[in-house]
Parts: C-alpha cells; sequence; structure tokens
C-alpha cells in the first residue's frame, strides 16, 4: 500500500496538507504534544499509558505516533500486527487499540515494523503532514501526539500543525534533567505557541520491593526546582520498574497487565490531573 506521495505540482503541497490536517484536528476537545528535549526518556510509554487510563476514564482518545523513525506505540499497545486500512474515500482509517484507543502511526502502514524507513529529512516533515491529512481522524475528546526525540525539524513541524490552544507535556528522567535539557523542551513549547502543561518525571527512583525505599538510580533529582523556575509543575514522578519491560517483552499493554502496578496506580493519577486541569 502506497500512502505518502510527497511530488510537488507547482503550489505548496505542504501548506495544503497542513490546512486540511489542522482542521481535522480541531475536531478533538484537548491535544497535548508528549515531548522532551532528549531521547529515550519514556516518551512513548507515557503516551500510550495516558491514553490508556484516559480511555479508562470513558475520555474518546486518539494517539498520534509522530516517531517516523522510531514508531514504539503499536509495541505498547501491543497491536504491532494490525495494518492502517483506507476507506472507499481513500482516508487512512486509525487502528482500533485496547478501550477503544485510536492510533495512527507510520510502522502500522509499512509490510512489517522492522522495515526501516529512509528518508531524509524534509521528507520527513512533509510526509508527516500529508499522513496527519489523509487519516479519517473524526472526533474525540483526547489527541495525544508521541513526539520524536528532541525539538528538529519535524516536531516543530507538528506543533506548528496543531490548532490554537494545544497543549506541551514534557517528559524527561533524571538523568536528562540538566537545565538546559529541560529548558529547550519547555522553550521549545513557548516558541510553538503550545500552552505548558507540566513535566513527568519518568525513571525517577527505584523502589525496593523488600524494604519500600525509594533508590535514586538514574541520578538526583531536580525535577521540582526546574519545575519552579520555568513556571509550571511535576504532574507526576514514575518509578523505574521492572513490571514496565516484562509488559513490554510480552507485547502486552503494560497498564492493562500490570493493573495494581506502582506506575500504573501513578499514571492513572497523571490523567486524572490532567482532566482537572483542562477539563475543568
Ligand atoms: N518507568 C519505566 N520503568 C521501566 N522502563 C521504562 C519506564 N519508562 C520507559 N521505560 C522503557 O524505557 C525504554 C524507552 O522508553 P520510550 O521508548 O517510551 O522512550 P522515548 O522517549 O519514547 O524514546 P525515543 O526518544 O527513542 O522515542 C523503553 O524500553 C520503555 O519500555
Ligand atoms: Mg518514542
Amino acid at each position: 500500500m502506497r500512502v505518502l506521495s510527497t511530488s510537488t505540482h507547482g503550489f505548496d503541497v505542504a501548506s495544503l496538507f497542513q490546512e486540511r490536517a489542522r482542521r481535522k484536528l480541531e475536531n478533538y476537545k484537548y491535544r497535548i504534544l508528549v515531548i522532551s528535549g532528549k531521547g529515550g526518556v519514556g516518551k512513548s510509554f507515557v503516551s500510550s499509558m495516558l491514553s490508556l487510563a484516559l480511555a479508562e476514564r470513558g475520555r474518546r482518545v486518539a494517539l498520534f505516533d509522530a516517531d517516523i523513525y522510531g514508531s514504539s506505540t503499536p509495541l505498547l499497545l501491543g497491536v504491532e500486527g494490525v495494518r492502517h486500512y483506507l476507506d472507499e474515500a481513500g482516508e487512512i482509517l486509525p487502528v482500533e487499540a485496547p478501550l477503544g484507543v485510536k492510533l495512527v502511526a507510520v510502522n502500522l502502514m509499512l509490510d512489517a515494523p522492522d522495515t526501516p524507513i529512509v528518508w531524509r529529512g524534509p521528507l520527513v516533515s512533509r510526509g508527516i503532514l500529508e499522513l496527519a491529512a489523509r487519516v479519517k481522524w473524526e472526533s474525540g475528546d483526547y489527541l495525544i501526539v508521541d513526539m520524536p526525540p528532541g525539538t528538529g525539524d519535524v516536531a516543530i513541524t507538528l506543533a506548528q500543525l496543531m490548532p490554537r490552544e494545544s497543549h506541551a507535556l514534557v517528559v524527561t528522567a533524571p538523568n536528562a534533567l540538566s537545565e538546559v535539557i529541560v529548558a529547550k523542551a519547555v522553550n521549545f513549547a513557548t516558541s510553538t505557541g503550545l500552552r505548558l502543561l507540566g513535566i513527568v518525571e519518568n525513571m525517577s527512583y527505584f523502589k525496593c520491593p523488600y524494604c519500600g525505599r525509594e533508590i535514586s538510580v538514574m541520578g538526583v533529582l531536580s525535577g521540582e526546582s526546574l519545575a519552579t523556575r520555568y513556571n509550571t509543575r511535576v504532574l507526576a514522578r514514575l518509578p523505574i520498574s521492572p513490571e514496565v519491560n516484562r509488559a513490554v517483552d510480552s507485547r502486552k499493554p503494560y497498564l492493562l497487565e500490570y493493573r495494581d502496578g506502582e506506575v500504573a496506580r501513578i499514571i492513572r493519577g497523571l490523567a486524572d490531573k490532567i482532566i482537572e486541569i483542562l477539563e475543568k
């Protein structure tokens, strides 16, 4: 199936796609871009599990996996083997993930998930616009966007694509909590017109299963003071949990597999806080 074409015909195709996509995304009441200043801090994990937690609370949720090179939400949601289809009008139908979460991910258009995407930068930005424009998004309460790592071209394209009053959730880990890295993500959010929802500190500590003590594994935490400096708040602190990777290894959604897990409990708390902030 050939989904992404990026040929120009003498007019600005990119802005055409941008307009069309923006109009469709307006049909979601709340849009949250999950960003970070650095890769590998748990954006995809937080985006996927937050989507499930919001869906558990009766919200209609769509998850847009915008990490073209490193799409990992299909695996985290246990729908790796499913593929996108087109409807009669040629629109891309989101994949149905657990709890009715609508998932859109480039990986679900490839013949096999391990097929590498070998596009150069400018093509990726335009590809993501075309993808967003050609999806049959319908409408819903929350659109969660799992962003690619960093604050480069594609991230800027996505942020600018969002309708007004979209939000940014910054995910970071203690070893990525340097002021410069968090500042980069925060500045990215504000300079692209996103409203900063808050910070999620992931892999904050490891809780000893025997004595319950919290051990700082990835470095010393300074999220609270950074948050104060940037006039925002830490919405959640998630521990490192072996259960997360056990769920990933068995290709099952962590939140549903370890319902009573510590991380699951905190993710649900995060969903409640977000609902309280945005829907009040
Ligand atoms: N709290 C946690 N406890 C244990 N493992 C975790 C936790 N959060 C995330 N992980 C694991 O860490 C790895 C990186 O997470 P993830 O892919 O979500 O990061 P990312 O920020 O999306 O990375 P990238 O920048 O490459 O997109 C994954 O294997 C994930 O399962
Ligand atoms: Mg990711």
